[in-house]
């Protein structure tokens, strides 16, 4: 079951390995959300698994290991994905969940449920370049062929999960509530004890001070590197052209390594376009 294709839903690109049209319709209209889920949701590459593992280790209290016998996905599963929507139904207590639907794509039920969702937000010009690298080294989707080619997609809305641009723009309408925090990559980055605190007092968790130096060790960048539960090790090397394919860099600002500055002009300006009505403190890149 490679692919080298999209799944088109609903006008918008998904993957074709574990995607299919009936548990994406599912997703939407049967999950039922509970008010104790915490939701991880994200345009892919803005540091869904990061978060993800901050999430868990929150969960255990520091102690790795969770996040070290059980597959990432098994932790904190994809609503909208075929295994993850049935996994997700069977867990039992308060949930961590995983999605990168477009808000309107998300399930219904959490519009009028009291669940969490943390949104990550992240230079896009970094989204291109880690997508670039991470699509073309997975058989689930399309591959792309240059970052020019990716991101002349990117700009289309013609890679998975559909347009950056509308993807944020949906989900940043949800900002005043009071079950979303949004996040961003550079946060993180920048002053990762602060963002974990602040998920912390999201989820009305209190941490001491040990089990936040804990949480902070074992969700690094070289500790998920090395973590095979978290790094993709345990992905069928079917699936795979390169191995780990997720933890490649982990810095803000690789796009400068990628982009021309004809190609970042040509950037800035469609975002300036498309998204100048929202506050500029929306995103804290630059
Ligand atoms: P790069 O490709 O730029 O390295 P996602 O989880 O949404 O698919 O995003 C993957 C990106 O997050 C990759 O970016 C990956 O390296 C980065 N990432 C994952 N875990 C991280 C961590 N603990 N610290 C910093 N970056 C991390």
């Amino acid at each position: 079951i490679m692919s080298d294709d999209n799944l088109w839903y609903e006008g918008i690109p998904f993957p074709r390995v574990f995607y299919s049209p009936e548990i994406l319709r599912k997703a939407r209209e049967e999950f039922v959300m509970k008010d104790e889920d915490v939701v991880t949701v994200t345009f892919p590459k803005s540091g869904t698994h990061w978060l993800m593992e901050i999430l868990c280790l929150i969960h255990s209290k520091g102690d790795p290991k969770w996040v070290q016998s059980v597959p990432i996905w098994d932790r904190s599963p994809w609503i909208e994905t075929d295994p993850g929507f049935e996994l997700a139904n069977k867990k039992e207590g308060p949930r961590l969940l995983t999605s990168h639907l477009p808000i309107h794509l998300f399930p219904k039920s959490f519009f009028s449920s009291k669940a969490k969702v943390i949104y990550v937000i992240r230079n896009p010009k970094d989204v291109i370049v880690s997508g670039y690298f991470y699509w073309s080294s997975v058989n689930f989707a399309k591959k792309p062929k240059s970052v020019k080619q990716f991101l002349e997609c990117f700009l289309e809305g013609n890679v998975p999960f559909g347009s950056w641009f509308d993807h944020v723009r949906g989900w940043v309408s949800m900002r005043e509530r009071e079950n979303f925090l949004m996040l961003s990559y550079e946060e993180l980055k920048r002053d990762t004890e602060k963002t974990v605190e602040k998920i912390c007092q999201f989820l009305g968790k209190k941490v001491e001070p040990e089990e936040l130096s804990l949480i902070l060790k074992n969700s690094s960048f070289q500790a998920m590197r090395e973590n095979k539960m978290s790094n993709f090790s345990v992905v069928d090397d079917a699936y795979l052209v390169h191995k780990n394919p997720l933890l490649r860099k982990g810095m803000t600002g690789d796009w400068k390594n990628y982009f021309t500055v004809a190609q970042a002009e040509a950037f800035d300006k469609v975002f300036q376009e498309k998204m100048a009505d929202l506050p500029r403190e929306l995103f804290p890149w630059e």
